[in-house]
């Protein structure tokens, strides 16, 4: 379905996305993870077409194995409409706090698919009790403030559905939910991903959730993908450092949050932040905060090796150990 080849995205002097290459066929569910600045988002907008006017793109992406490198913004609108869906990251920026949840879910249908009022509200309330909102007929006349947040990130997933995509991209679904209403959504995103034979793009920080919704996994790091590969694989066995860090950073819900004389457990993060964009290294991006850095690797870019069928690392030190 979606095909990136060594595609770039690039702000003056900075790169957002470095060489990115990808491929989303129908019914994957790919995860991406890395940290704040990392480029998740820029990805996510690039395939939808929505890359900011003063983003300077290289590289190739196609889309149903078609070029899109000119496609016009009515083209991109067509796929929007019917192939490709996004969840945006702000769920109350998404959402018109004047206009009744109901009304906001039923308007694409309405204009993209000329549907009456009346075929327009089955169709939304059908798309209300998939994704699991009690009371649908009462929920669909309220405004967004009503509802909580759980809710709120339910109707953007109607929204998104609601003209059919075989691509739904969620970026950071679940980040302003506590985590139980967390853990839910992401169960509803699998399913209906699976019932739909929906491809899903799943963009978070949250490892545990990037383990429960997908198979596939996409680490980034200033723009580049480091690692990548089955989800269970990556995370059971790291093999680039930054990806290592990520993992040691997360909080196990095994071990107490206070040490045995009472103090609070300090845990581990990588240290420092991902730099701006024109302040990265020229070489690897994680150079300057890797823990295993060799000489030449703020210098040089390491090239992405193929560890195993479906398992890439772009690391000097695997080059290393592979000589
Ligand atoms: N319009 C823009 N102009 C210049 N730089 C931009 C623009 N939009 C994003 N960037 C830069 O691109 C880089 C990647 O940003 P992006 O939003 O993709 O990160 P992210 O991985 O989604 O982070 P987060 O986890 O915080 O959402 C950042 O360094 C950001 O500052
Ligand atoms: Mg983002």
């Amino acid at each position: 379905m979606i095909e990136l080849d060594d595609f770039s995205v690039g702000f003056g002097a900075g790169t957002a996305l470095r060489g990115a290459t990808l491929t989303i066929r129908k019914g994957d569910r790919l995860g991406i993870v890395g940290e704040s600045g990392s480029g998740k988002t820029m990805l996510a907008l690039c395939l939808m077409g929505m890359a900011p006017d003063s983003a300077q793109l290289s590289g190739r992406l196609s889309i149903d194995g078609r070029d899109m490198a000119g496609a016009s913004e009515a083209q991109w609108q067509v796929l929007r409409a019917r192939r490709i869906a996004m969840i945006f990251q702000e769920p109350m920026a998404a959402l018109n706090p004047l206009r009744r949840v109901g009304d906001t879910v039923m308007e694409p249908m309405r204009v993209h698919e000329g549907l009456s009022r009346g075929a327009a509200h089955k169709r939304a309330l059908a798309l209300f009790e998939e994704v699991g909102i009690p009371e649908p007929v009462d929920r669909m006349r309220q405004f967004p403030h009503e509802l909580s947040g759980g809710q709120r990130q339910r109707v953007l997933i109607a929204l998104a559905l609601a003209c059919d995509p075989v691509m739904l991209i969620a970026d950071e679904p679940t980040t302003a939910l506590d985590a139980n209403v967390a853990l839910r959504i992401t169960e509803l995103l699998v399913r209906l991903a699976r019932e739909r034979g929906m491809a899903l793009v799943f963009i978070t920080h949250d490892l545990a959730a990037v383990a429960r919704t997908t198979q596939d996994i996409v680490v980034m790091y200033g723009g580049d993908m480091v690692e990548r590969g089955a989800t269970a694989d990556v995370l059971a066995a790291p093999m680039h450092p930054y990806t290592r860090g990520l993992l040691a950073a997360r909080p196990d819900p095994t071990v107490p949050a206070r040490n045995a004389d009472g103090t609070r457990r300090r845990l581990p993060s990588l240290p420092g932040s991902v730099p701006p964009l024109n302040a990265l290294p020229q070489g690897c991006r994680f150079a300057g905060r890797c823990p295993v850095e060799l000489a030449h690797c703020a210098t040089r870019r390491p090239a992405t090796r193929l560890v195993a069928d479906n398992r890439q690392a772009a690391c000097h030190l695997l080059e290393e150990q592979a000589r």
